[in-house]
């Protein structure tokens, strides 16, 4: 299976399925990695990866539709099947959507439907819940909606911080995503 990943970040999660994939854990090809900020860490990690990696910088495009053509293109030029978020810090629109129905997968930092959008850890710790974790999901067009396929759950300690927590949930990430990407793969 072709994949294409969508990240804004670190990468972190990129940086597993990749080590899934060399395991053999995972039976899958990242194609072409699309980033969007210039500066972002990810891009390291897929040069040091050998991934081919694209910048659509945001800023650069009049409407999130007219980005999502732009990211269509490099994905269909790459032959993806399954297009990866791994901290794609845009909203998508229908217009991704209809290019991959039901070929969009999201990882997400809380156990959905809690805490849904971009301060889901801030929000768990300043509610006081116990347990926190990360969800693996389709992507619909309503921000982290759509079809759980995996999710882990975390404790919440009395003394974390959003750092503390952010790494507990990120090992667990970096578990789920791998193993739900490669579930999904044998449904394709
Ligand atoms: C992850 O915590 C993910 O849940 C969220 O963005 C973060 C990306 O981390 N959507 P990384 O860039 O993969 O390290």
């Amino acid at each position: 299976v072709s994949l294409g990943v969508l990240a804004s970040g670190s990468g972190s999660n990129l940086e597993a399925i990749a080590q899934a994939i060399s395991e053999g854990r995972l039976n899958a090809k990242i194609e072409v990695l699309i980033y969007n900020n210039p500066d972002a860490y990810v891009r390291q990690r897929a040069e040091r990866l050998g991934i081919p990696a694209v910048l659509l910088n945001h800023r650069h495009y009049k409407s999130r539709e007219a980005l999502d053509a732009a990211i269509i293109e490099v994905l269909q030029a790459h032959h993806v099947d399954l297009v990866i978020m791994a901290g794609w810090m845009r909203v998508v629109t229908q217009v991704l959507i209809d290019a991959f129905p039901d070929r969009i997968l999201n990882i997400h930092p809380s156990l959905l439907p809690s805490f849904p959008g971009i301060h889901a850890i801030d929000q768990a710790l300043n509610y006081g819940v116990k347990i926190a974790g990360c969800t693996v999901h389709i992507v619909s067009l309503e921000v982290d909606c759509g079809p759980i396929l995996q999710q882990a759950a975390v404790p919440v300690l009395p003394d974390d911080t959003p750092s503390s927590l952010q790494q507990r949930i990120q090992v667990q990430e970096h578990s789920i995503y791998p193993k739900a990407i490669a579930e999904y793969c044998q449904k394709l």
